[in-house]
């Protein structure tokens, strides 16, 4: 299973490029970081820290346009992924990008069918929500788990990105139901590498080995 970073934040993407194999950005995240950088500046600078797939979201919403707007965000760096939204017009500008050679993230994914119409379409990506989902009281990671079944058992290549996570439980579903990928918020990142017992553990160990002789 691969670790995606789910952040535009250029510090957190550098503090943790040592774990991660992508990135994965949306209008909200971009809106969020407080940067210099142009949207086209901020994407380019990832993708020099970042060698895997760096997600960037279009914001048309007729197909024709959101064709045009991805090959000009494509032509930033050869692993762009364009986020595309799930609507009828973005599956139908999924399966000219997937024709064009343009990698794809349907995003915005909240049911197995929406995944399975967008694997249908040539996505590369879908990113099914499953944070979104469980704030309102449904099942997030069975909507993942049931992706993934359907892509093993039909033999799509589209890979299933378990997005929209609020904590360690959530990575731990995933890995367990063979997400192909989570992308993952730093705090929830730095969360997953801390207990408490480490932290006792290391300073038990480090004040005996003050008992030690040399
Ligand atoms: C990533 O691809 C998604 O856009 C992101 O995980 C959404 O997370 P949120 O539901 O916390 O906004």
């Amino acid at each position: 299973m691969k670790l995606f970073l789910d952040t535009a934040d250029i510090d957190q993407i550098r503090k943790y490029s040592f774990i991660i194999e992508g990135v994965t950005t949306n209008p909200s995240l971009i809106a969020k970081v407080n940067t210099e950088y142009s949207f086209e500046d901020l994407i380019q600078e990832i993708s020099t820290i970042v060698q895997g797939p760096i997600s960037a979201e279009i914001i048309s919403l007729e197909s024709g346009l959101m064709v045009e707007e991805a090959e000009t965000i494509a032509r930033i760096s050869p692993n762009i992924v364009i986020k595309v939204p799930m609507t009828m017009e973005g599956l139908k500008a999924t399966k000219r990008l997937s024709q064009m050679g343009i990698k794809t993230n349907v995003t915005l994914i909240f049911s197995a069918n929406q995944a399975l119409l967008a694997a249908h379409c040539g996505a590369t990506y879908v990113s099914v929500f499953v944070g979104r989902l469980d704030d309102i009281g449904h099942n997030g990671m069975e909507v993942v788990k049931d992706t993934v079944e359907i892509f093993t058992r039909h033999n799509y290549p589209t890979q299933v990105i378990t997005a929209s996570i609020r904590n360690p439980l959530h990575v731990l579903a995933a890995a367990k139901v063979g997400s192909h990928v989570v992308t993952i918020p730093p705090s929830v990142i730095e969360l997953m590498s801390k207990h408490n017992l480490t932290d006792t553990g290391l300073e038990r160990f480090l004040q005996d080995w003050k008992k030690v002789k040399f």
